[in-house]
């Protein structure tokens, strides 16, 4: 058959038109009811796969994951993720089940994903699937965190999960209003009911300066510092509860002095929290972190965990931090400081005597 050129591009300059028109006339089925067409289907799954794939080629993929903070990825997995995927001993709920597409059981399908094509599917979620991106963009060590965790998740036992994503769930502190104290046991799943936190990616809530609480929490409800694992249990607990969780966790007494560290490390850790860097503008630390006549809003660090440290000092020194209306002063501090000082200046503030009176010998 002879097809003549004119034609066909009279043909093809009104398709447009045509798929416009069955659109607007409703032809296209929008129903998740029914499924895709096969080849739709199978032409979606090829292009998200390929995409996945090609994307993560770009991805650094870090050294070793970081394991310890798998507690916290699991406390978030609970609340932004186990009600489309479960988790173990949480099946799907047959809403989520007719999803189009449906989102899979991880346990069963991370294995087919490199580290780096989870973190690429974790930080930037799928279009068209209802696959959500990671809420704090700037935060690739929380997706990492997250990526960590999904790699135990096939292996791991309902009761393991349990007690990484909620804890146990203990009596709620006598005294206590209802809803406080409902808020206090979602806090508690990473932050312990001692607000100590569980784990070395958590910080110390128990006897931080209450301001400083405060306005960090509107801080992580209004973006101004960013993280996806905060962001959800600040805005679910809700703005009216907020001085009474900060006033709470300030209260609970501080932890008990353990030690330890490399004392050549924390011994230039000290130096450089009492004299700051000269050469690289950095400041002395303890100008602002000691704990005479500072503003309550200055975070008390000392007795910190060492690795939550080293991450906020990283994460302030890429500008990637944020914090309250104060938080550009620490970006400053943190500006010149090298990969060496931040570990022993982490090493030293982790020692909770650290910015006491008389300080580490
Ligand atoms: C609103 C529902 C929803 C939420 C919430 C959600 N996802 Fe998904 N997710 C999906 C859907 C749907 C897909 C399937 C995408 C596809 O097949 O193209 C998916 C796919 C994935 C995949 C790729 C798995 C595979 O084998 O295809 C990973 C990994 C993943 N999600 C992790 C997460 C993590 C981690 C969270 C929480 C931070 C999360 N998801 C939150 C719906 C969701
Ligand atoms: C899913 C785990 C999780 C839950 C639940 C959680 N937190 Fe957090 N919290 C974290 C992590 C992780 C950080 C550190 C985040 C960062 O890097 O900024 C944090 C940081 C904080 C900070 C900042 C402390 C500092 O030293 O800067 C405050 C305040 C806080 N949480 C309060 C709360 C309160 C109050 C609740 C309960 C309403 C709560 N958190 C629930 C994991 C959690
Ligand atoms: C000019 C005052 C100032 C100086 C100097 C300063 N800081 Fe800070 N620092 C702050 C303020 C203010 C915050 C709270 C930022 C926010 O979240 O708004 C902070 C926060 C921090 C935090 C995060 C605490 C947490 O719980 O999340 C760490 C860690 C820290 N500083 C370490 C240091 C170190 C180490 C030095 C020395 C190199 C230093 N700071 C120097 C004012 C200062």
């Amino acid at each position: 058959m002879h097809i003549s050129w004119k034609k066909l591009a009279i043909a093809l300059a009104i398709l447009p038109f045509v798929v416009v028109l069955a659109a607007w006339i409703g032809f296209f089925n929008v129903g998740a009811s029914s499924g895709h067409w096969k080849i739709t289907e199978w032409f979606l799954h090829f292009a998200m796969r390929s995409a996945v794939r090609t994307y993560a080629l770009a991805v650094d993929v870090p050294e070793a994951l970081p394991r310890h903070a798998i507690q916290p990825a699991a406390g978030h997995f609970a609340r932004g993720c186990a009600i489309c995927h479960g988790a173990p001993g949480e099946p799907r709920s047959p809403v989520v089940t007719r999803m189009l597409p449906q989102p899979p059981d991880l346990a069963g399908t991370v294995g087919e994903w490199t580290d780096a094509q989870l973190f690429r599917l974790v930080k930037h979620g799928v279009r068209f699937t209802g696959m959500p991106a990671w809420p704090a963009q700037e935060r690739d060590d929380e997706v990492w965190a997250m990526v960590a965790f999904l790699r135990e998740l096939p292996s791991m036992d309902e009761a393991t999960y349990r007690d990484l994503a909620y804890g146990e769930r203990l009596a709620p502190p006598a005294g206590v209003a209802g809803i406080l104290r409902q808020a206090l046991a979602d806090c508690a799943r990473c932050h312990g009911e001692d607000g100590l936190g569980r784990g070395p990616a958590i910080p110390v809530l128990a006897g931080q300066s209450e301001a400083y609480l405060l306005e960090s929490l509107r801080a992580y409800a209004a973006g101004g510092r960013a993280s996806g694992m905060m962001s959800l249990p600040a805005i679910a607990a809700g703005s009216h509860l907020w001085p009474d969780l900060a006033r709470h966790f300030a209260a609970l007494p501080t932890t008990d002095p353990d030690g330890g560290g490399d004392p050549a490390l924390v011994r230039r850790g000290k130096e450089i929290a009492g004299r700051g860097v000269k050469a690289a503008s950095v400041p002395a630390c303890l100008g602002c972190h000691g704990r005479q006549d500072r503003s309550p809003l200055y975070p008390s660090i000392a007795g910190q965990p060492e690795r939550y440290i080293e991450a906020q000092l990283g994460l302030f020194r890429a500008g990637k931090r944020g914090g309250t209306r104060f938080g550009h002063l620490m970006a400053n501090a943190a500006k010149g400081l090298t990969n060496e000082d931040i570990r022993a200046l982490a090493a030293y503030f982790s020692l909770p005597a650290a910015s006491s009176a008389t300080g580490v010998q």
